[in-house]
């Protein structure tokens, strides 16, 4: 199969400039203008925008969590990316306590196997480091393609590892060419500060964001940055939310240090007024809270400055009924909020249609970076010759509003109720083939390939 698209407006993370693109097979084969291929299909992309798929690099799909599981799986999870200009997730294996890595990758495998319509890759979370563990780290990187470990410095008794684990951790993966990325919110503070006010009847979702106060999260990622600092190993803080831990970031880089951030679209666009009201607040109960407007013009302020590299969803949905688990006590709201379809639109419409970042630095948020940082690169997160034709076409202009009734994942509420956006993704291609056009999805689970991913450079 080939086509050819026309005249779009082409973005990549460097540049962006009119041109016509032509793809056959999987890759993408010539790029410029006129092109004068005969191709199988055509497609006009006359005023539109053409980028790279987008490149979610955190994901949570069909994961246990606080005694339930995620309600978006690897069908109904990669479907709704793809609608949102999605192409690509890495989604998390959690390590169980006490067992080996090799263990949850067989679970991963099985959860993912024939499931997926994008593609995909792992981070692996270490939970319980040991010597076995150490021994398992290096075969996930030269043998499996997963090169990114992920740790929590929260959810005690569950999934975090202490400092002197992480210590050793950073070690191993440092010298075998890997990267450690961070849960960074110090866990005793908060589980001191949940029981406080569980003893004190205070069991609204509202006392959720009240247990996770700024500093817990500055501490962390400052704790975690000197802790790169001291092993030498690369570092990423993910669902980076606030002022603080950004200028914990921001004040390593006068030793030259590098250490890389995401944040997530909700914590860009939305807050934490939306914690005063009743029940209906669970919708927002995800860890980090939601914060101030002070910390989103801090986050925007990072973007543009090069400090925060990536925007990702940190999807993690929970149907309604689920977040009933928690209704006479917030901490037992199961953590997490539905995003995965909505990230590129509303960045678009948030961003590059309110002139808050260019372009190609929206290029490089959704998907460039990603590629670059977790060894992708050049194959994913750039239109380039001999990359993959992971392809989207957004009409900039074009206006709708999001909700639960239209949305394709598999939740029951929008935390995003009636946000009109403008920026809407028309056609995606995954790898040479079209994926969603007219607002069907065209493609079948299956399609979706892992992805090997090299070490960090
Ligand atoms: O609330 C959240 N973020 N749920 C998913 C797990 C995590 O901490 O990323
Ligand atoms: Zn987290
Ligand atoms: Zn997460």
């Amino acid at each position: 199969m080939s086509i050819l698209i026309k005249n779009g407006h082409v973005a990549n993370a460097s540049e962006d400039y009119t041109a016509d693109v032509y793809i056959e097979g999987e890759k993408i084969i010539a790029i410029g203008a006129n092109l004068n291929y005969k191709a199988d299909k055509t497609i006009d992309a006359t005023g539109k925008v053409v980028i790279p798929g987008g490149i979610d690099p955190h994901v949570h799909l069909d994961m246990p969590f606080m005694g339930t599981f995620s309600s978006d799986d690897y069908t109904t999870g990669t479907r709704a990316a793809l609608f949102g200009g999605t192409t690509m997730v890495i989604d998390f294996i959690l390590q169980t306590q006490g067992d080996s890595l090799y263990n949850a990758l067989r679970t991963w495998q099985k959860k993912s196997a024939g499931k997926a319509l994008g593609d995909y890759s792992y981070h692996m979370a270490v939970t319980d480091f040991n010597d076995n563990t150490a021994k398992e780290v290096v075969d996930m990187i030269e043998k499996e393609g997963i090169t990114s470990f992920k740790t929590f410095m929260a959810y005690k008794g569950a999934l975090m590892i202490d400092d002197g684990q992480m210590v050793q951790l950073m070690k191993v993966v440092k010298d075998n060419g890997g990267m450690v990325t961070v849960h960074a919110t110090n866990g005793d503070m908060i589980d001191s500060m949940i029981a406080k006010n569980r003893s004190l009847g205070n069991r609204a979702p509202l006392y959720h964001y009240l247990s996770q106060p700024e500093v817990t999260e500055a501490e962390a990622s400052a704790r975690f940055t000197d802790m790169l600092n001291y092993t030498g190993c690369k570092g990423y803080i993910v669902h980076l939310t606030c002022e603080g831990a950004l200028n914990a970031v921001r004040e390593a880089t006068k030793r030259n240090q590098t250490v890389n951030v995401e944040t997530c679209i909700q914590y860009l666009v939305l807050d934490a007024s939306l914690y005063q009201q009743d029940f209906d607040g669970a919708k927002w109960v995800m860890s980090p809270p939601l914060r101030e407007k002070k910390d989103q013009e801090a986050l925007w302020a990072g973007i543009n400055q090069g400090l925060v590299k990536v925007v990702a969803t940190d999807h993690c949905p929970f149907t309604w009924e689920q977040k009933q688990m928690g209704k006479d006590d917030f901490s037992k709201i199961p953590n997490g909020h539905p995003a995965i379809e909505h990230r590129m639109e509303l960045l678009f419409s948030e961003g590059v249609n309110k002139n808050r970042i260019t372009l190609p630095k929206f290029v490089e948020l959704t998907s460039t970076n990603a590629a670059k940082l977790f060894g992708m690169y050049p194959r994913k997160g750039n239109i380039g010759i001999g990359a993959d034709a992971d392809i989207v076409i957004i009409n900039p202009k074009k206006t709708h509003v999001i909700s639960a009734k239209t949305h394709n994942m598999n939740t029951d509420y929008s935390g995003y109720e009636g946000f009109e956006v403008t920026g809407k993704t028309e056609t995606v291609l995954m790898r040479g083939k079209v994926a969603i056009e007219n607002d069907k999805c065209l493609i079948e689970p299956g399609y979706g390939q892992f992805v090997r991913r090299s070490k960090v450079s």
